[in-house]
């Protein structure tokens, strides 16, 4: 079993991306982390216990994290995930307690305990590494992997054109904390950055056929992600919204789900128009070797990601 933290600020795709990776048999999910991003950590750090009690696994520990990020106040999200931050599934109150640790420390503390081990994955903003990585710089060392739900890299149409964050070419969890994501990318940790190119491709939109499935299942997670859709279709968006952060546990579970390429990148922290940009430095001659050497989705196999993540959803 591989061993994983997700780290996530559910939102209705971490929420799905909680239900995957809880029920995947080849992930032992060690803790859940919540950080600020598509909403504040208070209500993160909420909607994660909802779902790991809908789904019957109270026994995976949540730790709060970041409430804001490393060195800027949080921006508010341009697309919302509704009034619960779950698409208006209005799951009952929880009442498995929170962790008594913070995130990072959790983060630290099991990365110490399974050195070479643990892969982090991030699907928010990544604060709650960044800081684990800056309070105990060891543990860079003693990490299996990062993989992230991360940047846009231009490497498509789909990289811009879905752009997430609130500059015309940023991804949301890059753009609300690039400082973040800076040192995540410069760390030397290895790290997979599944960036816009791949997570919101439109081919990833189920078919009627599919959300007929959901919505006959008996089960919630089914019917969570039943209504998820209904709401992302009312406000004119794509299906694939509410399932962005699933890749990072579908890439986690089997990585010829994705083909990476490697690149120098640089994340951009200063100019107000690009704030937050992941820029990739793929000319021929002249590259800023200095940039660190991450590995980035670059082609997804959507007709496996789907068929993967229908049988976790309805398994
Ligand atoms: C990211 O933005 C958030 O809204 C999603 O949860 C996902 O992690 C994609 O850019
Ligand atoms: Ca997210």
């Amino acid at each position: 079993m591989k061993k994983i933290i997700l780290d996530c600020d559910p939102g209705m795709d971490d929420s799905m991306a909680i239900v995957m990776a809880a029920k995947a048999s080849d992930l032992e999910l060690l803790a859940v982390t919540t950080v600020n991003g598509n909403y504040p950590v208070d209500v993160t750090c909420v909607n994660a216990r909802k779902v790991l009690e809908m789904i019957g696994r109270s026994d995976i520990p949540v730790a709060r994290g970041m409430a804001n990020p490393m060195v800027r106040p949080s921006p508010r999200d341009p697309f919302t995930h509704g009034a619960d931050g779950q698409a208006e599934n209005f799951l009952p109150e929880p009442s498995m307690p929170l962790s008594p640790m913070h995130a990072v420390d959790m983060i630290i503390s099991l990365v110490k305990q399974y050195p070479g081990e643990i892969t982090v994955l991030c699907t928010g903003p990544m604060s709650n590494l960044a800081m684990a990585m800056t309070k105990a710089p060891e543990i860079k060392g003693l990490l299996k992997g990062v993989i992230a739900i991360s940047g846009a890299f231009g490497l498509n149409r789909y990289a811009f054109a879905n752009a997430t964050g609130d500059t015309p070419q940023s991804e949301w969890n890059v753009y609300v904390d690039p400082e973040a994501a800076q040192i995540v990318y410069a760390s030397g940790t290895p790290l997979v950055a599944l960036g816009l190119d791949v997570a919101t491709h439109f081919d990833v939109n189920f078919s009627e056929e599919d959300i007929r499935a959901f919505q006959e299942s008996d089960l919630p997670e089914a019917g969570f992600l039943y209504q998820a859709i209904q709401f992302v279709h009312r406000r004119g968006f794509e299906a694939y919204c509410t399932i962005i952060d699933c890749m990072a546990v579908g890439y986690a579970i089997d990585p010829t789900l994705v083909e990476t390429i490697q690149g120098h990148v640089g994340v951009e922290t200063q100019s107000p128009l690009t704030l937050g940009m992941t820029v990739l430095d793929s000319r021929h001659h002249h590259v800023w070797t200095q940039l660190p050497v991450i590995e980035i989705g670059a082609k997804a196999d959507y007709h496996r990601f789907l068929r993967l993540l229908k049988q976790l959803v309805l398994a």
